[in-house]
């Protein structure tokens, strides 16, 4: 297990980085929303998957989607990876009983395999002000198989894209993230995007057969990202959920895909062939903002160690190294403690 203190260099790692501290409040995916809903899982799902939010009765739901970047700073029009942390409460008769969180983003993959890679990307990727290349500059970059980097947003000053690039076109398996991430935009709405929980967790189903799977939302609305060359609007993300939801409640499916033998199971650097087996395990409706932004977002800390029986964490050593970062975190920001009976009891 990570100890703490590598989990405090970590996030101590992800502050220095930030263009602006942001005390009390989450040091990347910094602002966000809450939203209230509930999930039903699929007919199949139980036949997969043992855990309690897989039987098929309804479960409240609540979300926090945020902007990735840290800092108090809005740009929802910015190109950005999003978040969706989900946290599936399994007792409704209780405020604060049991539960289990999924934590996801509109990255496919991650940009590093452990915690090295990941201090070493710190160190590369900093924040450094950018200018817009020459289209030239672009065409020579990728004649070297190099991607060039995007033009800024407006008021865009500066980003860690030309360390991120510098550090993907040294280390090969971070080039499928950083290149995504290069790629991004930003999307029309939250409910207009896919997110991914990135890692293999093991799923057990009632005969007791365990098998490794990855999990990631589909939205029912379809995805859409904003066009890049007109001007972003600094806040729209909140707004336009709350109408959306005013009109009509937002869906979300569960796939859940199977992992085979030779699949990478503690690497989230790698992507599985897409040919993988996928499962509707249930669909998510979102029906409105939560009332109390505070309880119920901004105070809800979010643990992808956070399981119940019948899901188990991989060996993914970054999956393991998130466990104690996200509590430090979350005492550096006076975020709510943990339901984590399951967490550490493994
Ligand atoms: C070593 C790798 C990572 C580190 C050190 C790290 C660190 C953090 C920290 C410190 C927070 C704030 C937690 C809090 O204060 O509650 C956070 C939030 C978040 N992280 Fe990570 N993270 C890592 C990898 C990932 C990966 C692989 C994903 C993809 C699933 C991810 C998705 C998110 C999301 C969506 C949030 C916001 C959750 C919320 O709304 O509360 N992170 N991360």
């Amino acid at each position: 297990m990570t100890d703490s203190s590598v989990a405090k260099q970590l996030v101590d790692a992800i502050i220095a980085n930030l263009p602006e501290p942001a005390p009390g409040l989450r040091p990347v995916h910094t602002i966000g929303v809450g939203v209230d809903g509930y999930f039903i899982a699929s007919e199949v799902a139980r036949t997969f998957c043992i855990a309690e939010h897989f039987k098929g009765r309804r479960i409240r739901a609540s979300v926090r989607f945020s902007n990735g970047f840290g800092g108090p700073q809005q740009h929802d029009g910015w190109s950005d990876v999003r978040g969706m942390a989900t946290r599936f409460h399994l007792r409704d008769d209780m405020q604060d009983g049991p539960a289990t969180d999924l934590i996801a983003t509109t990255l496919g993959e991650f940009f590093a395999r452990n915690v090295e890679d990941f201090f070493e990307f710190t160190r590369i990727a900093r924040q450094q002000p950018v200018q817009k290349q020459s289209p030239w500059r672009k065409i020579f970059d990728m004649l070297q198989l190099k991607a060039p980097v995007r033009d800024p947003y407006p008021n865009e000053t500066t980003n860690t894209d030309a360390g991120a690039l510098s550090y993907a076109n040294r280390y090969r398996f971070a080039q499928l993230a950083v290149f995504q991430a290069g790629v991004i935009g930003a999307p029309v709405s939250y409910a207009r995007a896919t997110y991914h929980a990135i890692h293999t967790f093991w799923v057990k189903d009632p005969h007791g057969v365990r098998r490794p799977v990855r999990f990631s939302w589909q939205p029912v609305a379809g995805v859409c990202t904003t066009d890049p060359t007109a001007a972003p609007v600094d806040k729209y993300l909140r707004q336009e959920l709350e109408d959306r939801l005013r009109r009509w409640p937002a869906r979300f499916m569960l796939m859940m895909t199977i992992g085979e033998a030779g699949d990478a199971l503690d690497d989230p650097t790698k992507p599985w062939p897409a040919k993988r087996v996928r499962v509707v395990m249930g669909t998510l409706t979102l029906t409105n903002l939560a009332k109390d932004q505070v309880a119920d977002g901004e105070r809800i800390s979010f643990n992808p160690w956070h399981l119940v029986p019948g899901i188990e964490a991989s060996e993914d050593p970054i999956l393991e190294a998130r466990r104690e970062a996200y509590e430090v975190s979350r005492k550096m920001r006076g975020g709510c403690p943990l339901h984590r009976r399951q967490a550490d009891a493994a």
